[in-house]
């Protein structure tokens, strides 16, 4: 017998005579489940809020459709919710009056300031859910940048990194169970994670904003906390949209100052970064499916151009795919929601 004719080539056989046949596994619901690669649970999300000085009061953000900015007593209430609903974790956004900010971000701070606040209420009314807070400078200052500016409008690193410190030993003591560092300076995780153990604070986990991109998909988080820069834009602290390679030195650095989970951001415009540290790092991958993103799902499902569930659960799906073993997403109550065990089959 030739070698030619040991080769299988079903492009030339007669349709009866096909071996392989992949719709097979396609065939039933059933199938479908148990070849399933990918599966999207309520553990891989993370839910990001927006917390408001103030009482009795839940205002939605016109950009984003479905998420509001409330004030402590409601969070509250909506956090016991979402832990009823099976959601670990949230991500903490300040709306800053801006009568409280300042050139430098002092506010961020102060051991009475909002974040330290909120943090201390859920701790006490819920205190399995995982407080997740953010680290950079945007909400607190009057120009809306994350970090110190010079008087040519320069991005300062070293003391913006410095305050990053003081803001993280802050969110510390008020009980935070992870920080989060958004604001991209260098050093800043090996800076916080010295800092935090020097404190007592060493259990007190680092989320890494690894590779976050300077993204129009923002727009609308911008919206929710009005923290737009007031001048010039992002580009010399937030990686350009076009590099893959630096998002592994950014990891790389961050993975050896200290970081416990590395995260690409933004995450569907960004889902071959996300593979591409995942192949990277032996530790845990968060993705964040921005604002935009969920601007983007929300506003075409209300023009009735999409069917917004199954968009929104191929669109995470996707991302857990890519790599991501964490997704920050505004879809998560929505998402647990239908990962209810009595909404499970209508929606897969
Ligand atoms: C700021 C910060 C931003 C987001 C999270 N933290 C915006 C920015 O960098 O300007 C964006 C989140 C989103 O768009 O959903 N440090």
């Amino acid at each position: 017998m030739s070698s030619e004719n040991l080769t299988i080539d079903n492009t030339t056989s007669t349709p009866t005579s096909l071996i392989y046949r992949p719709r097979r596994l396609r065939r039933s619901a059933t199938l479908r489940r148990m070849v399933r690669e990918t599966i999207l649970t309520v553990d891989d999300l993370i839910y990001p809020m927006f917390v408001m000085e103030g009482e009795g009061q839940k205002v939605e953000i016109t950009s984003m459709p479905g998420c509001y900015r409330y004030t402590l007593d409601l969070l509250l209430k909506e956090i016991a919710e979402l832990h009823q609903l099976g959601i670990g974790a949230i991500a903490l956004f300040p709306v800053i009056p801006e009568a409280k900010k300042d050139d430098t971000g002092s506010e961020s701070y102060n051991p009475d300031g909002l974040v330290q606040r909120t943090v201390k209420a859920i701790k006490e009314a819920v205190p399995e859910i995982l407080v997740i807070t953010d680290i950079a400078l945007d909400p607190f200052t009057t120009h809306g940048h994350d970090g110190i500016v010079d008087e040519n409008g320069m991005i300062l690193n070293d003391p913006t990194v410095e305050i990053l410190v003081k803001m993280a030993i802050a969110q510390a003591a008020a009980g935070s169970d992870m920080v989060a560092p958004s604001d991209m300076m260098d050093g800043r995780v090996g800076a916080i994670r010295k800092a935090l153990d020097a404190e007592g604070y060493v259990d007190v986990r680092i989320l890494a904003y690894s590779a976050k991109y300077a993204s129009a998909y923002y727009g609308p988080f911008r919206d929710a906390l009005d923290s737009a820069p007031r001048f010039g834009d992002k580009k010399t602290y937030q990686m350009d949209s076009a590099n893959a390679r630096e998002a592994i030195k950014e990891v790389a650095l961050d993975i050896e100052e200290g970081a416990d989970i590395v995260m690409v951001k933004p995450a569907l415009a960004y889902l071959d970064i996300i593979r591409q540290v995942k192949d990277y790092t032996h530790l845990p991958v968060a993705a964040y499916n921005v604002s935009g993103e969920y601007a983007m799902i929300k506003a075409a499902a209300q023009n009735g151009w999409i069917d917004e569930k199954r968009v929104i659960l191929e669109t995470l799906t996707s991302m857990k795919r890519a790599g991501a073993d964490l997704i920050l997403t505004y879809f998560a109550k929505e998402v647990a929601l239908m990962l209810q065990p009595k909404n499970l089959f209508s929606n897969i």
